[in-house]
């Protein structure tokens, strides 16, 4: 496909390769008999993605000899559980896939971590192929192998990585997103681009309008952009052991929120975006962050119309839950925070200090003046 943009991600001992572009569902089937002589194929959707997109996909792998069929489970966060990824896996037994087979995930965030995680498990792991439709599964997580489901005890934390065999992410695919999980998907490419550095940032800031409007030629860009920066965080950290970290920028609040607000209650993307504000204040007193990289954080956001939420929770459950994020150590929070673009660092954060800012932002948020508020940096 000429328009299209490939991107490897360099991992042992199966490099692959993330292809961005328009039209990319139908290129599935001839993609798949490419990588692999498997006989079936099963994919795994959800109910507001499976009218859109499933049938183009089942198409394409039946016309390159694959025995196509599909699992769908309901849409949304309240999928990723233990209970739901038992299901899938009860599916596949029941579609008779065996080792050689392959299991598509057609979908957002939480598609390809429930599905990549069956797949994972499933005979003790068969091939993965991802095909995300929201922006923020082309951006973040359909790349990089993270893969799991949500416990009542924390965001995430039970999964495996698994790599996939290639990801298509077709841009086209975008159009039917609501404007909430536009926003959502922005939030995770702001954080790349606040993570990359300078070049990246200050392109997110001139290409604010387009791509608040979604002008194809932006949302390409920021795809690219995204993408490229995550490969080469994952090519050279796959397992998370120093680089990778910087991922997590805006995650630590951010979990704490999905978790406290109840899975499912608050978007990923949203629960970050209030994450990332959350860290840049927190820099300034823990790391000498200046007030100005703050407040340029937040603008960035406010410019990218990603919406501030209402945070009435209780300021002690956020910390407990960061507490038992799977980042911490011994039950103290670690938090991504920079003092400039591209310049990052992983730290502990004195309890006193996190209180305080806790029951700072938490009353921020709930009094309605966030978004241009930013009193609370000092
Ligand atoms: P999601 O998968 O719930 O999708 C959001 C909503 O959009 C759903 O209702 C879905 O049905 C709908 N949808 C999907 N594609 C659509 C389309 N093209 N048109 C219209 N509607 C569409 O959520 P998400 O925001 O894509 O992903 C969030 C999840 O991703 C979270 O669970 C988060 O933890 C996970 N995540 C994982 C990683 C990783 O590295 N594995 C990274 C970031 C986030
Ligand atoms: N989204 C965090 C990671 O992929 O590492």
């Amino acid at each position: 496909m000429s328009d299209s943009q490939q991107v490897p991600v360099l991992v042992a001992p199966r490099p692959y390769t993330v292809e961005v572009g328009p039209g990319l569902l139908s290129e599935v089937g001839p993609r798949l008999r490419q990588a692999t002589p498997a006989g079936r194929a099963t994919v795994v959707t959800d109910d507001i993605v499976a009218p859109r997109f499933a049938r183009v996909v089942r198409e394409s792998l039946s016309s390159a000899g694959f025995l196509a069929s599909e699992v769908v489970v309901p849409a949304g966060e309240t999928s990723k559980t233990w209970a739901r990824a038992g299901l899938v896996l009860d599916a596949f037994a029941g579609a008779g896939l065996d080792r050689t087979d392959v299991v598509v995930a057609l979908g957002g965030g939480v598609i390809g971590d429930l599905a990549g995680f069956a797949a994972a498990v499933f005979l003790r792991g068969i091939d993965l192929v991802q095909l995300p439709t929201t922006l923020l599964a082309q951006v973040d997580s359909s790349v990089g192998g993270k893969t799991g489901v949500d416990l009542d005890a924390g965001k995430n934390l039970a999964g495996a990585f698994k790599q996939p065999l290639f990801v298509l992410a077709d841009t086209d695919t975008l159009s039917s997103l609501p404007q909430s999980e536009w926003s959502s998907g922005l939030a995770e490419v702001a954080k790349a681009g606040i993570i990359e550095g300078e070049d990246f940032l200050s392109w997110l800031e001139v290409s604010a309008e387009g791509l608040r409007s979604r002008q194809p030629s932006s949302i390409a860009e920021a795809v690219r952009r995204s993408v490229e920066f995550k490969a080469r965080v994952v090519s050279a950290d796959e397992r998370e052991s120093g680089l990778r970290e910087c991922l997590n920028y805006g995650h630590t609040f951010g979990h704490a929120v999905e978790k406290v607000a109840g899975f499912g209650a608050v978007s990923h993307g949203i629960a970050v975006a209030e994450g990332i504000r959350f860290a840049s204040r927190l820099a300034v007193d823990v790391i000498g962050a200046p007030v100005g990289f703050a407040h340029r954080q937040g603008h960035l956001l406010d410019v990218l119309e990603i919406p501030r939420i209402r945070l009435d929770l209780d300021p002690d459950a956020l910390r407990e839950a960061m507490s038992s994020d799977k980042k911490a150590r011994s039950g103290l929070p670690r938090f991504v925070l920079a003092d400039a673009p591209g310049s990052w660092r992983v730290t502990t954060v004195p309890d006193e200090l996190l209180k305080r800012h806790i029951g700072d932002f938490v009353g921020v948020g709930a009094s309605g003046e966030a978004g241009s508020d930013e009193e609370g940096l000092t």
